[in-house]
């Protein structure tokens, strides 16, 4: 086992997929939309997600709100389904996405034992701060870093040296924790202690700079972190 805590200082925390459930919005509405409720939303979260990284190498960025807006209209389009009343719906669902239900207890525990914390996302102050506010988890961060700040999405490295220059820490003093895989390679590649929140099971991405740690969900973090 690698030596985990003795020099860590802050954890940091991907938002979705991590701390919220991006499958919640279009779940909340199964009842209308029925089978058609999960592929809609993986459909939708596998655009969002390549727009971001197409959007970075054609060097034309836009926020991740008007990314998830984009990504939606061809989710719905490609599974029939555009109307401006879901779409909205949807939107508005996902602006206030709930938190899994461990995050809110792991945060208390790491900030009892005396960790810094912060969430590291390609959302935009006001997606996180208002799913922070409808989770009730915004008091328990340090700090709230997004992209924003350098126009750029991960796993570009400039995003994870905002984690490091806000805390005046060195990277191995920073604990990172991905329910993506492509994100933890990032975040390891930047000289993080990075923890895989592997929450659907996924195969270890075939990749350079793979995680220290593979966990299904956050509870163990706070164990793991104090008594390594
Ligand atoms: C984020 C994306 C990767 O929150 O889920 O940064």
């Amino acid at each position: 086992m690698n030596k985990a805590s003795a020099s860590i200082k802050a954890c940091v925390f991907d938002a979705y997929g991590t701390l919220f459930d991006v499958n919640a919005a279009a779940r909340a509405l199964s009842q209308e939309l029925g089978d058609e409720w999960l592929p809609l939303a993986e459909t939708w979260r596998t655009k969002q997600l390549n727009y971001s990284w197409l959007r970075s190498l054609m060097g034309a960025h836009a926020d991740f709100w008007q990314l998830t807006g984009d990504a939606l209209d061809f989710a719905l389009e490609s599974r029939g389904l555009s109307t401006p009343s879901l779409r909205q719906r949807l939107l508005d669902l996902y602006y206030n996405l709930a938190c899994f239900p461990e995050v809110p207890e792991v945060l208390r525990q790491l900030r009892k034992a005396g960790f810094k914390t912060a969430i590291l996302s390609n959302g935009t102050p006001a997606m996180l701060e208002a799913a922070c506010r409808s989770s009730e988890i915004l008091d328990l961060f340090d700090h709230v870093i997004s992209v924003e700040e350098v126009g750029i999405y991960k796993p570009d490295p400039r995003v994870y040296s905002l984690v490091a220059s806000r805390f005046s820490l060195a990277p191995n003093e920073i604990a990172f924790h991905s329910s993506n895989g492509w994100d933890i390679h990032g975040g390891k590649r930047a000289g993080f202690f990075a923890i895989w929140v592997n929450r659907s099971g996924q195969p270890l991405e075939r990749l350079p700079h793979p995680p220290d740690r593979i966990l299904q969900d956050l509870t163990a973090v706070p164990s793991i972190l104090e008594t390594a």
